[in-house]
């Protein structure tokens, strides 16, 4: 049975200081166990960040990692690297790498797959930007993300990947999608895998929301039956909002 998760990523904020005391704050806190914390951390800290939650409950990633093996890539981190500090979980083909970074969906699978050779676990990202909603367009959009991004995996490897669909217009814009909104999507991303893969198979995966998710509308959104948790951007950045939408199911 797929799991429910609560990943906070904290983009790209937050001193040392300030990571590490919201890090401990999130491993100290009274949260119903059954739900996965994640927490992603900018990646100079998440070699100590992992250290601080090993001996709980919360798993810790990492929001970007190459999509190449090892080598001349200047400034860029292997997914061997990255499981040698601590790290579980990595995110890929989030909407600001595909905005500012240029990463397309090719480059996403690529990053998919180092990700698994590693036995870590990619929460892969997709979702449309306004004018793509507007012009109706907005399945077709995530369809084809799904389909470049992760379609190339064996049933066996997609059970080992997460999904998150971010509408990029609600991401750190205050505007949620709504609860049907974003129903309609986790169910269409669902009947995807189904076609694909099967009934069974669609069924583990868990499939996370996030755009402006926050304590006051998380409980709507996850009482829907394809929304699996949630990926939290701004709300994560304190202890007590991401506790808060953890104990949202
Ligand atoms: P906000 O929760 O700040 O809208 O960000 C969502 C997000 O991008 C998480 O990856």
């Amino acid at each position: 049975m797929r799991k429910n998760i609560v990943a906070g990523n904290w983009k790209m904020n937050k001193t040392h200081a300030e990571a590490t005391a919201l890090a401990n704050d999130v491993v100290g806190s009274n949260y119903a166990h059954e739900v996965q914390l994640i927490m992603f951390p900018p990646a100079v800290y998440v070699s100590e960040i992992s250290k601080i939650a090993a001996s709980s409950n919360v798993a810790v990633g990492i929001q970007n990692s190459s999509q190449h093996e090892s080598g001349a890539y200047t400034g860029e981190l292997s997914t061997s690297m990255i499981k040698s500090v601590g790290a579980n979980y990595v995110l890929v083909g989030h909407s600001e790498r595909r905005e500012y970074f240029n990463e397309q969906n090719d480059v996403c699978a690529a990053k998919v797959d180092q990700i698994l050779k590693a036995e870590l676990t990619p929460i892969y990202c997709c979702g449309e930007v306004l004018e793509e909603r507007e012009a109706s367009n907005h399945f077709n959009l995530v369809q084809s993300q799904i389909e470049e991004g992760v379609f190339h995996l064996s049933a066996d490897d997609i059970l080992k990947c997460v999904i998150a669909y971010e509408p990029v217009w609600a991401i750190g814009t205050g505007v949620t999608a709504s609860s049907d909104q974003a129903q309609e999507m986790h169910k269409f991303i669902r009947t995807l895998l189904v076609d694909k893969y099967g009934i069974d198979v669609a069924n583990d995966i868990s499939i996370l929301y996030g755009g402006s998710c926050k304590p006051s509308n998380a409980k709507e959104l996850f009482a829907n039956a394809d929304v699996d948790g949630g990926l939290i951007g701004g709300a994560s950045l304190n202890a007590s909002d991401f506790i808060a939408i953890a104990n949202s199911f």
